[in-house]
């Protein structure tokens, strides 16, 4: 199981450190999205130095690496152990009056879903690293934000993935710093974390690290806000900073 984990930290942050944003804008449009507005490598640079058809693809191809990531730590996972979805082996065997093998059933459902949060959870972790961190960008890369909103769709299911989203579309909408709306979505992960893995210290840590991380490669974007020279939505194309 450990080597597995391991195998799930280096497959993600692989899969993670794959740089669309470049592959993109060097092979369709002739430039280097490095090159322009604030030279990061993300959906919301990639907008502004591809436009939409480019900065969308981008972003899915982002996202895709997240959800890629996430889903095959889940299948992982589910292929080491039994699933037992909501721990319905216990709940049947509840119904049936079997009491001692619901208890049986649910301690073994509880740790099944401890090994593929954790798993889940190292993936989200290895592809922040990954795409931050990139190995062939020279470990420069980008801040991390679609790839983690794919895999946390895996980390803790689609109603969780979509609350982090929903997060980020908020501050985004009152603020029109997409940055500050990434920033926020990253500080509320540790809490839904704790909401989604209370008990599951090291899935949790993982959870918060791959927070943190985002946070960091942010560090330019909070000087800016702080400044008051982040760029809102729609004043994008400026030159290189
Ligand atoms: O997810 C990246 C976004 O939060 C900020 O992008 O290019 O304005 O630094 P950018």
């Amino acid at each position: 199981t450990l080597a597995a984990l391991f195998g799930v930290l280096v497959g993600s942050f692989l899969l993670g450190s794959i740089p669309w944003g470049v592959i993109i804008s060097r092979c369709f449009y002739h430039k280097d999205v490095r090159e322009v507005g604030s030279g990061n490598i993300g959906t919301t640079n990639a907008m502004r130095a591809m436009g939409k058809v480019g900065g969308s693809a981008v972003f899915v191809l982002d996202f895709g690496k997240g959800v890629v990531s996430g889903l095959a730590a889940l299948a992982l996972a589910r292929a080491l152990v039994a699933w037992d979805p909501e721990g319905c082996t216990a709940f049947v065997a509840l119904m049936l009056g079997d009491a001692q093998q619901a208890q049986a059933a649910a301690t073994t459902a509880a740790s099944n879903n401890y090994l593929v949060m954790l798993f889940t959870s190292a993936a989200f972790l290895g592809c922040i690293l990954g795409h931050v961190f990139s190995p062939w960008l020279g470990f420069k890369g980008g801040k991390g934000i679609a790839v983690a909103a794919g895999c946390l769709m895996a980390t803790f299911g689609p109603v969780g993935g979509l609350l982090e989203i929903a997060v980020f579309a908020v501050v985004v909408a009152a603020t029109r710093y997409v940055s500050a709306g990434s920033i926020a979505a990253a500080a509320v992960c540790p809490l839904f974390a704790l909401y989604y893995c209370w008990d599951n210290v090291p899935a949790w840590a993982c959870c918060a690290m791959g927070a943190v991380v985002v946070v960091w490669a942010h560090r330019g974007n909070i000087g800016r806000l702080r400044a008051g020279c982040e760029r809102r939505i729609g004043s994008s194309k400026g030159e290189k900073e």
